[in-house]
């Protein structure tokens, strides 16, 4: 367990990391070991559908007051903060509209008035993306993704500073939410070729964007590497390469995207990301089965939308596989 806590924690540039059952674990008791009555959390409307689903249902009823704001709309997140604010909750890359959030300008905003700044670092990765560099105070991560990296252990971990890892770590162990053993092992041979599948991921990725983005079955195409992304430029600025997973939306919506799915050769339709295997779905039924159509419509979340978490097979099979699946669709 240590050896794998000391592995994240050197990557992202923590003086401490404490390691949970999962990633779920490792956010909730993040937020619930910090927050009391009266705390006030200023967050995003897309965040991963569980982490949202603590936001709406859970915190509240602890009377945690909480603030979803549209995720791209800086200004409205610093309007936030300026009304008080204990724990900025950030996402960024978000999974799955893959929207981006400047790390930098929002951890200063926060600091200015007294908040701590989270950041869940999942879909970026350490290779990708530092956020404590960037002034944020803790990282998560759900290890079950691309740390792990072979879709055969859960595992979740937090890092940043000793004295507030002190706090997570003994919420911890009183709530049991434990890594296992066989899973810590996993994890760590799974961070052996971390970067050796991220670098991959990484360019597999812009490829397939890029041929989705000129195909003309694609209604739009959503990856922080492409040009068009509205926030490719912050994207540039903060991260080093931009991640595995990109989305995309079917001329057709979803009935289009139902016919489009099992035709897919080389994709497993399964709801997890990060592995190295490429897994394709709808929000619907991966990162957030938990929400209603309304809900997922009310966080900016098409349902015609599919994310395509990108493996380590060969790039040219993954672009005809999709090719071929687009005709006469
Ligand atoms: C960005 C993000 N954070 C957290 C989680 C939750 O992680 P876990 O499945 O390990 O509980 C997920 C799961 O999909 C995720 O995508």
């Amino acid at each position: 367990m240590q050896v794998f806590e000391d592995k994240v924690r050197l990557l992202e540039g923590g003086e401490a990391a404490v390691s949970f059952s999962t990633g779920m674990a490792a956010i909730s008791g993040t937020l619930f070991s910090l927050l009391e009555p009266g705390k006030r959390v200023v967050s995003i409307k897309d965040s991963y559908g569980g982490t949202n689903v603590l936001f709406t249902d859970y915190l509240p009823r602890y009377g945690v007051k909480v603030e979803l704001c549209d995720t791209g709309d800086h200004l409205a997140i610093e309007e936030e903060l300026l009304k008080g604010c204990d724990i900025l909750y950030l996402e960024t890359p978000t999974n799955p509209t893959v929207r981006i959030l400047d790390i930098h300008r929002l951890s200063r905003a926060a600091h200015e008035v007294g908040a701590l700044v989270v950041v869940d670092n999942t879909l970026a990765t350490p290779i990708n993306q530092r956020p404590l560099e960037k002034g944020a105070d803790l990282v998560v991560h759900s290890a079950t993704k691309f740390l792990g990296g072979h879709a055969d252990a859960l595992g979740g971990v937090v890092t940043g500073s000793k004295q507030t890892l002190e706090q997570i770590f003994r919420f911890k162990e009183i709530t049991g939410a434990s890594l296992h053993p066989e899973s810590a092992y996993l994890l760590i041979r799974g961070m052996k070729t971390l970067g050796l599948r991220i670098t991959h991921q990484n360019n597999s990725a812009a490829q397939i964007a890029e041929f989705l983005e000129c195909h003309s079955k694609i209604d739009e195409v959503f990856y922080p590497g492409l040009k068009s992304h509205e926030n490719h430029l912050i994207a540039a600025s903060q991260m080093d390469g931009f991640g595995g997973v990109l989305s995309f939306k079917l001329k057709g919506g979803y009935e289009a995207v139902e016919e489009f799915l099992p035709r897919l050769r080389y994709v497993h339709l399964a709801a997890n990301l990060g592995s190295v295997e490429t897994v394709a779905g709808p929000p619907a039924t991966t990162s957030h089965v938990e929400c209603t159509p309304e809900e997922r419509e009310a966080m900016g979340i098409p349902e015609g939308l599919i994310r395509y978490s990108v493996g380590i097979e060969s790039v040219v099979d993954l672009v005809r596989d999709l090719d071929v699946a687009l005709q006469d669709l």
